[in-house]
């Protein structure tokens, strides 16, 4: 969470810093600041609040300062106040220092700077990195211990090799106007090379307007910016030789593009991120008809699964686990990361573990599945890497930690709420388990064929199932806007469709919303029914269709007003449920990827009626990199 940016060369830093954050603001929003270099002295300009607070009060700042640092907070230590917001500054007022992550050690070294006469303004940890640097820059070591001659470079140096935890920092110093210095530990950072400019972000997005080529610094590593250019170190000061890359991503993916907020963009962007999905992971090739890149050793003796994710993650890998075990015949577990960590299953020879995270960077899932590394060397497995990442961001931390990737091509999504990435995990589960099916033969040849051909289809069933909603969704947003309970069921592979809709419902509307699978709802949560309570159920055509109408008409007979996802022109759903929305009438297996559409839609509608922000719904943020 928070996100950080940097910058250092011929423009005002100002702008540059403010149009940075408003790109990160989807990391942390509950207050903002940033810290420029003029005239021998740090502007430091902080706002409780969104971005626009900050935007405000530095109208009234003249601006001509080249070098800057910002940050927009998502509250870890110390309440979202002002004085709590980043950057943080020294006592001298020399040092500031903007911070993603956590300090783990910080309560040790804020008491023994506190003993050397450092004042402390705020309650973060944070806050012990511009002290500790002024300490190293008052009191140097007796030699220069890195290949660097900048006093200031190794003070900061030297402040971080004190730092216990996992960061992403950016700092600069009113005595050296001419240097940023920015540090990745197991906190994202990216450095951005423009001409005669450069820039430090926590991603990409805060800086693709202004270059494309960016070097991803890696754990352990120091890059020292100048107007110069930039030289990376890592933390025993040796420099280290690094090109930068050329991103893959326009400045035009970080507009909304006429949708009133990215959540809708992003809705309406499935269909096309299915077919990058097709395209990536299947073939016309009869012989090698799923292309997933795995080694051949991922499938060998294969006996278990574990998938470890969180949140809207882990519901994508419920649907995963029904549809390996359905179509591979191999017994999946899937496990919260962060309950996972605490309370491991026993782990079984020729398990193949899964972490599915959207942003590659969710703290509880990475330390789940550093876990899970370290446990598998203790073992005398047969095959030791059997780790495998499912995730958008195949260049996150998650990248550097498993084996093996599947990219979901989900594109950039910068709505908190996760929509097209969610669809997108759906993908790869379903390329995963034909692959697994398909190698274990527990799939005739004609049925994968059939299955495949299905998928095919379905960008544009997405397509007729969007059209469908649009007035239908608006009309029940209109009649829900002051509800304040929701019920969504689903059974078999739509259970975990109506944990998803409940989910989305709560993220960015506030409502409360349970999802069930539909037959419990009779052994306590049927409870909770009554007029003012209305159920949505997911009920399409196959193993469960009949159950699930009984189920809905249960709920109907408490008097709470029953919404149906349903096949389209099905009449007999169209007699049980007061509002419908259809979707195309796809086989039951491939259903989760439509039937999830217009829960996402009926999210969104309620919550932008109700006025609410939904692409940065309160309390939360779209990468947790913290435990
Ligand atoms: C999704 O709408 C949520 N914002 C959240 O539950 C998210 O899925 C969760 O934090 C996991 O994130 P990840 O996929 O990046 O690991």
């Amino acid at each position: 969470m928070c996100g950080i940016v940097g910058y250092i060369g011929t423009q005002a830093a100002t702008e540059i810093l403010l149009s940075g954050l408003e790109k990160l603001e989807y990391r942390g929003y509950d207050s903002a600041g940033i810290a420029t270099i003029w005239e021998g002295e740090v502007n430091c300009v902080r706002a409780k609040g969104k971005l626009h607070n900050l935007r405000s009060k530095l109208e009234a700042v003249e601006a001509p300062a080249q070098i800057g640092i910002g940050h927009t907070r998502w509250a870890t230590h110390g309440k979202p106040e002002e004085y709590n917001a980043h950057p943080h500054m020294d006592t001298a007022m020399r040092v500031a220092v903007v911070q993603n992550g956590i300090i783990e050690n910080y309560r040790e070294l804020r008491q023994d700077l506190k003993q050397k006469g450092y004042v402390f303004r705020s309650e973060t940890d944070t806050e012990v990195i511009p002290h500790l640097i002024a300490e190293f820059l008052k009191n140097p070591p007796s030699s220069q211990l890195a290949q660097c001659s900048s006093p200031f470079f190794e003070a900061v140096r030297q402040a971080v090799n004190k730092l216990k935890g996992a960061f992403a920092i950016a700092c600069v110093c009113a005595d050296f106007p001419d240097e940023l210095i920015a540090i990745r530990q197991q906190a994202p950072l990216v450095i951005g090379f423009g001409q005669g400019e450069f820039f430090c972000a926590s991603d990409t997005p805060a800086i693709v307007s202004h270059t494309r080529a960016v070097l991803t610094l890696e754990n352990g590593e120091m890059a020292r910016l100048t107007p110069l250019g930039v030289e990376i170190y890592n933390f025993a000061g040796d420099r280290l030789k690094k090109q930068p890359r050329l991103l893959n991503l326009s400045p035009m993916m970080v507009e909304k593009q006429g949708f009133k907020h990215f959540m809708l963009k992003e809705i309406y962007e499935q269909p096309g991120v299915v077919r990058a999905c097709l395209e990536a992971y299947f073939t016309n090739d009869i012989n090698a008809p799923i292309n997933l890149s795995l080694p051949a050793e991922f499938y060998d003796d294969l006996e278990q699964i574990q998938i470890l994710a969180c949140g809207t993650s882990w519901h994508a890998a419920l649907i995963g686990k029904y549809l390996i075990e359905q179509l591979a015949g191999i017994p999946t577990q899937v496990q919260y990361a962060s309950e996972f960590r605490y309370a491991p299953s026993p782990l079984t020879a020729n398990t193949l573990t899964i972490g599915v995270t959207q942003s590659g960077e969710t703290a509880d899932t990475l330390a789940a599945l550093a876990m899970e590394k370290e446990r598998r060397s203790a073992l005398e497995l047969k095959y030791q890497p059997r780790l495998l990442g499912i995730t958008n961001r195949p260049e996150s931390t998650l990248g550097e930690m498993v084996s093996q990737i599947i990219n979901i091509h989900g594109g950039l999504e910068i709505g908190v709420a996760a929509t097209k990435t969610f669809i997108a995990q759906l993908m790869a589960f379903y390329a995963l388990a034909l692959d697994l099916a398909y190698r274990r033969q527990t799939i005739s040849p004609d049925k994968l064929e059939d299955i495949i051909n299905s998928l095919r289809q379905i960008p544009k069933e997405i397509e007729a199932t969007l059209e469908r909603q649009e007035n239908l969704i608006e009309q029940l947003a209109h009649d829900f806007a002051e509800t304040t309970d929701f019920i969504f069921v689903g059974r078999g592979i739509n259970f975990p469709i109506a944990l998803e809709g409940a989910l989305k419902l709560k993220e960015v509307s506030y409502i409360h919303a349970e999802g069930y699978p539909a037959g419990e709802m009779k052994h306590g949560p049927i409870a909770l029914l009554d007029a003012k309570v209305p159920v949505v159920a997911i009920a399409m055509p196959g193993n469960v269709y009949e159950k699930v109408l009984s189920n809905a008409q249960e709920a109907k007979a408490r008097d709470s007003r029953l919404i149906g996802v349903t096949p389209v022109n099905d009449g007999e759903a169209a007699e049980i449920f007061n509002d419908l929305l259809p979707v195309s009438n796809v086989d039951e297996l491939l259903s989760p990827i439509l039937t999830v559409i217009p829960l996402q839609l009926l999210a969104y509608h309620i919550a932008a009626r109700r006025g609410l922000d939904v692409d940065q719904p309160r309390n939360l943020a779209k990468s947790v990199t913290v435990e």
